[in-house]
């Protein structure tokens, strides 16, 4: 499992805990699934993937569709909690969803579909990636993506620091339970991903 932009860098599915049976994970913006199916794969979880494109949900499904314990879902991660009728055990985002849907709005929904003490993990760009300084503002900041076809697309992100994720989470009744300033050894020692834990109350 990967939480950076650099296979083999950082820690793994560790993060999430022990993967006992029968628990119930969730990634917001699984992109082509590769992480949720190798947590489907290696721990006995009922897994989900959701994204709001359905060309990367067709992809998932087209890899990982023989995996007994894995489910795919086309839709907006914030409406995909506000359907969901049973709360999960683990809830995590790795460059998707957590960062990209108004922290206002999609925090306080993770908080009422996850069990008492249950998990939220996210990976971010890091806000001081490639020597760029941390917001000091709630409001989100220009970003760019990269598609598929190799055009960039100008998106609005939220890049708080750690401090800053701490209060929104508290808002939304969540306690952080960690922060990783992830960096990769062969670049510029500028951090590249923030990874944060957190619980609910
Ligand atoms: C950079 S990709 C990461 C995919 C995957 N997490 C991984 O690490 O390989 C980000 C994904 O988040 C999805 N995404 C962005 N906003 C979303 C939202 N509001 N709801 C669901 N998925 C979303 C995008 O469609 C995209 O597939």
């Amino acid at each position: 499992m990967e939480w950076t932009a650099h296979p083999g860098h950082g820690p793994g599915s560790e993060i999430l805990g022990p993967g006992n049976s029968g628990r119930r994970v969730v990634e917001l913006g699984c992109g082509p699934g590769h992480n949720i199916a190798h947590l489907a794969a290696h721990q006995r979880v009922h897994a989900t993937g959701v994204d709001l494109v359905g060309l990367q949900v067709r992809r998932a499904r087209s890899h990982y569709s023989h995996i007994g314990s894995l489910t795919f879902a086309a839709g907006h991660a914030l409406h995909y909690l506000q359907a969901a009728e049973r709360p999960f055990d683990v809830i995590y985002s790795i460059f998707g969803a957590v960062g990209i849907v108004p922290p206002r709005l999609l925090l306080p929904a993770i908080t009422d579909h996850l069990v008492p003490g249950g998990l939220l993990a996210f990976a971010v760009p890091h806000p001081r990636r490639n020597g760029r300084r941390a917001v000091t503002h709630d409001g989100p900041s220009r970003d760019s993506v990269l598609l598929p076809n190799q055009t960039r697309l100008s998106i609005a992100r939220w890049e708080f620091d750690a401090s800053r994720w701490a209060q929104h989470l508290r808002h939304a009744g969540l306690t952080m339970t960690g922060a990783l300033d992830l960096s990769h050894p062969a670049q510029d020692g500028n951090p590249t991903t923030l990874l944060i834990t957190a619980r609910r109350l």
